[in-house]
């Protein structure tokens, strides 16, 4: 294993998720340029931040092994809630005084 084949695996990408940079570069490798894919398959893009932090990094990454320019890269479908919905909904708590 050679220095380069080592730092990939210590490079974390999405760190909410833990993905590394070998892990996307070998699902890249494997036929999958979409960040649509790469989220579907490895979950980056899906953590805490909703990829706020990694999304930018892993266009570049997609890019740079593809040769595509980033702005012609397929970015992820958004997905937002039909109609807003109160947080306490999803921990079960039941709200006292509606006003
Ligand atoms: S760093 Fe990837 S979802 Fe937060």
């Amino acid at each position: 294993m050679n220095d380069e084949e080592i730092s990939k695996k210590n490079i974390i990408i999405c760190r909410c998720e833990d993905v590394t940079l070998e892990e996307i570069e070998k699902v890249i490798d494997e036929g999958y340029t979409t960040l649509e894919e790469i989220k579907r398959i490895l979950r980056c893009g899906t953590g805490a931040c909703q990829g706020r932090t990694c999304t930018r990094l892993i266009l570049s990454i997609i890019s740079r092994k593809t040769g595509k320019p980033v702005n012609e890269i397929e970015l992820p479908r958004v997905r937002p809630p039909i109609r807003p919905v109160p947080v306490a909904l999803f921990a079960g708590i039941k709200r006292k005084n509606k006003q």
